[in-house]
């Protein structure tokens, strides 16, 4: 093998070529390739470049030539070579000055430089290794050390490649930390903002409790009179009916009243409209009871729960959502309620759970109908299930599932993350799961799991302990 030796100049950027010539004295033109190692020889004595790059024609390295100072820096800058070999004296700017300017050089200040010097010259070699020259090899050249010390280096060198690249991935990595750090931040500034947000729902929470306990005593009395009416109205036919037995054939101006007022309609119609006026004010009472069950303000110690209160009174407050619209039929409600008892809990809070995660569900039943006709979603009707039982003697679970759109493992595994949604932009904020989950794990020490299958539908199970410790 011989060595590649060849010279480059600013025209030969790019497309670099050099030549290797065999020990035949053969000449072959070779492209240059980024990955091999390189190796600059600078001496102004053609011997000398001819005996070094002999010593190193079995290594496969490149060996660049350049005869004195001048080219060299500028071969260095232009090759990058792994490695310098640097005669002292030459013409023009000798070795020292080479050496000084190389390493003044952001370009070529990392590439390790050996001195080629006088076997007795010590004074050149601590000059040498005093302006950054990493070793030094004593003229005239011993093939073997030749070789040995430019391995050394050879491999040095790579060394400290790698770790300023490794230091670079480091810088890397701190940076992408530093990112996510911000991003945490930044999340955590929006969690602020919404426990803000969260303070004003309860100061909401207060205003409907408090509505609907103002409600609650007018539609009281209301239906407390209606009762009585009732009873009044039924004794005032009772005695009309009486009348018209004692006298068939009352006075012609008597006749005629009755007839102006159509007294046999009003006497089958008062009642049915006292009926329907108590149909009316129980529905008042059930839906002022709701608020109240719903909004109950309870941050400060747990108190004893009906759950099925609870999801009875969110459910109604949720009714409208229910209903038949033009796209489909009723959502199908099915309540499979066990025994279970009541469990020490903050109520209000666990109601608030109970609104989201049934919300989503209708969204979920909704979304799911997109693209449906009305005759097909009655045919496959949307339906919400809703089941308490028990787990253990300590743990009851509820369980809300629907047979909507369903999720792919790859949101299902991001729901509960704070602003994670898949809702267009002012529908959802994604943080009703969020929420849920820090009331039913971080409050309630419960457990709120999620299984899900594309299609087919969705379903959340929140356990809970049924007397927690404080
Ligand atoms: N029952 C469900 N079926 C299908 N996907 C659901 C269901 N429940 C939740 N998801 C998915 O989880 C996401 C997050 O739900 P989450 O309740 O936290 O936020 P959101 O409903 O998008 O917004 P909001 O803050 O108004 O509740 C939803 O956007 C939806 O993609
Ligand atoms: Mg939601």
């Amino acid at each position: 093998m011989g060595s590649w030796l060849f010279s480059i100049g600013p025209k030969d950027l790019g497309n670099v070529l050099c030549y290797y010539r065999s020990q035949s004295g053969k000449k072959i033109i070779k492209k240059m390739t980024g990955n091999m190692i390189k190796i600059l020889l600078v001496d102004d004595n053609p011997t000398n470049l001819k005996v070094l790059s002999g010593a190193m024609s079995d290594s496969g390295w490149m060996i660049l030539v350049a005869t004195d100072g001048e080219r060299a820096i500028k071969q260095a800058e232009y090759a990058t070579p792994d490695l310098i070999l640097l005669d002292v004296m030459m013409p023009g700017i000798d070795g020292f000055e080479t050496c000084y300017r190389l390493k003044d050089n952001p370009m070529t200040e990392e590439i390790p430089v050996i001195f080629m010097t006088a076997l007795n010259d010590t004074v050149d070699k601590v000059k040498g290794l005093n302006l950054g020259a990493v070793d030094y090899i004593t003229k005239p050249f011993q093939q073997e050390e030749v070789l040995a010390r430019v391995g050394v280096h050879i491999r040095l060198r790579s060394l400290s490649k790698k770790l300023i690249q490794q230091n670079e991935v480091l810088e890397n990595k701190v940076q992408e930390r530093t990112a996510e750090l911000m991003d945490a931040l930044n999340n955590l500034q929006k969690s602020q903002v919404q426990l803000v947000k969260n303070e004003k729902m309860s100061a909401l929470g207060q205003l409907v409790a408090g509505v609907a306990h103002e409600i609650n005593n007018p539609v009281g009395f209301i239906a407390g009179n209606l009762s009585q009416a009732e009873q009044d109205i039924k004794s005032l036919i009772k005695i009309i009916d009486c009348y018209q037995k004692e006298y068939p054939n009352p006075a012609s101006h008597i006749l005629e009243l009755s007839e102006e007022i159509d007294l046999e309609y009003l006497k089958q119609d008062v009642p049915d409209m006292i009926a329907s006026m108590k149909q009316g004010t129980d529905r008042l009472r059930n839906i002022s009871m709701s608020l109240r069950t719903f909004s109950r303000l309870d941050d400060r110690a747990r108190v004893q729960f009906n759950v099925h209160e609870g999801i009875d009174s969110t459910l109604s407050i949720l009714k409208h959502r229910l209903k038949a619209n033009e796209n489909r039929p009723e959502i199908k409600l099915l309540r499979q309620y066990g025994e279970v008892p009541a469990i020490k809990c903050f109520p209000g809070q666990l109601n608030q759970a109970f609104m989201n995660i049934l919300s989503n569900a209708i969204d979920a039943l909704e979304e799911s109908n997109n693209g449906r006709s009305y005759q097909n979603v009655k045919e496959k009707p949307n339906q919400i299930t809703i089941r308490t039982y028990l787990l253990d003697a300590d743990w009851l679970a509820i369980s809300i599932g629907d047979n909507g759109c369903g999720m792919s493992e790859e949101i299902r595994a991001k729901v509960f993350d704070h602003l994670f949604t898949t809702k267009a932009v002012g529908k959802g904020t994604g943080l009703g799961l969020s929420i849920s989950r820090e009331i039913i794990e971080d409050k309630h020490q419960g457990r709120l799991i999620c299984h899900s299958v594309v299609g087919q539908g969705t379903e959340f199970t929140i356990e809970l302990p049924i007397s927690p410790g404080d």
